[in-house]
């Protein structure tokens, strides 16, 4: 880790913070940035049809992926496309129903479990993301970082279970409690194809992947070793070994206190931190293991106001003494208001400015 302030990095910024260089200011990129609150990305999805459409429409989905650099000038493009996509390559039924959410065929026992396909077959449904991944690599500006990503297979394995999103996880905590061998199986295939599909993404042209585990906060004790970080662990190890220097973000969502050496037990080069965690108790117990990602609240986004500065600041703060990269702790809101993402890019470029 460099401790020169005034480190002009000379790679892209995000990738400096990611090889754990501090970098001032901070690269900037949101979670979600590419959405609904969005005008341009509401037309754009007008035009696929649909969500699922939109994902699976290289030019469409690359479109979209770029809207918010262009009109915000983010420091990295998120790769537009869905966690879902995974358990529909390995042969879920996927659809989406408006207003409510992702729905799926369900995981109930060893019978389900057989009709899914092998991990290395899922290449040929995902092609067309592989495809948006080339043809952002290419358009991409020179100094903006292209990332990749994927569900965590906890995350993952929770949508499959249940066939939709659950406030508690309450389906896969039962599987797992009831039939192991599945639970673990499914685990396992999901892993497999995880560190296929990431893969074939950096191939494509990603520089770094982000793996999100949305709902690792509702595992404990054991299970959360068993099933956030061992799949974590793998995945990046298998990733190191196929491409050596690609670094990857983990977001290990709801974790509390398990944020702490959450890097060193997996290998992930860096942590993305939810809004629950306290900044300055995460600059010492995460950030001095690398570089960090977040946190400000979705809600600010929303609501605006000089809480949204004196926030934003206060993170800057607390992370200005190591690698750090800008972010929500939770993705970007429908109603959000696109001048509120514009004023908090505005307040994280002249920060150190404005400190001096
Ligand atoms: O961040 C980005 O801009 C990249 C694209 C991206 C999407 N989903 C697009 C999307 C990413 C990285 C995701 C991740 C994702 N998807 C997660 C993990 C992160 C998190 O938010 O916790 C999860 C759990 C999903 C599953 C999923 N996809 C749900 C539960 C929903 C419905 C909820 C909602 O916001 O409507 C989606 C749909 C979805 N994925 C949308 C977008 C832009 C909205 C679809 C639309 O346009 O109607």
């Amino acid at each position: 880790m460099s401790d020169n302030a005034a480190a002009r990095p000379t790679v892209k910024p995000l990738l400096a913070a990611l090889a754990g260089e501090r970098v001032d200011p901070p690269p900037i990129w949101l979670m979600r940035q590419a959405g609904r609150y969005l005008p341009e990305y509401r037309a754009t999805r007008a035009k696929a049809g649909d969500f699922l459409s939109l994902c699976y429409t290289p030019e469409l989905a690359a479109e979209v992926t770029l809207q918010p650099i262009r009109r915000f000038g983010f420091d990295a493009a998120i790769l537009f496309a869905d966690i879902l996509l995974v358990p529909q390559a390995l042969g879920a039924d996927l659809w989406f129903e408006t207003g409510e959410g992702p729905r799926l065929s369900t995981i109930t026992g060893p019978a389900d479990l057989a009709r899914l396909r092998p991990a290395d077959a899922i290449h040929d449904r995902l092609a067309p993301v592989y495809e948006t991944v080339r043809i952002l690599a290419r358009e991409l500006p020179a100094n903006v970082t292209l990332i990749g990503f994927a569900g965590a297979p906890w995350t993952v394995a929770t949508y499959m279970v249940a066939g939709r999103g659950t406030p508690d996880q309450g389906p896969a905590h039962r599987l797992m409690a009831e039939d192991r061998a599945t639970f673990d199986a499914l685990i396992d295939r999901i892993t497999e194809a995880t560190i296929a599909y990431l893969s074939a993404q950096i191939e494509a042209g990603a520089e770094t992947v982000k793996l999100f585990d949305s709902w690792a906060g509702s595992l404990e004790g054991e299970d959360f070793d068993r099933y956030a970080l061992a799949p974590a662990r793998r995945i990046i190890s298998a990733l190191g070994e196929r491409h050596p220097g690609v670094p990857v973000i983990a977001f290990p969502r709801g974790a509390g206190a398990r944020y702490a050496g959450f890097a060193r037990a997996t290998g992930a080069d860096c942590v993305a931190l939810d809004t629950a965690v306290d900044p300055d108790w995460a600059a010492r117990e995460v950030q001095k293991d690398g570089c960090v990602q977040g946190n400000l609240d979705p809600r600010l986004m929303v609501e605006g106001g000089p809480a949204l500065e004196a926030e934003a600041r206060r993170i800057l703060e607390a992370f200005a003494g190591g690698p750090h990269i800008f972010n929500l702790g939770h993705g970007i809101t429908p109603d959000a208001d696109p001048d509120n993402v514009a004023r908090l890019v505005e307040t994280v470029r002249t920060w150190s400015a404005d400190r001096r």
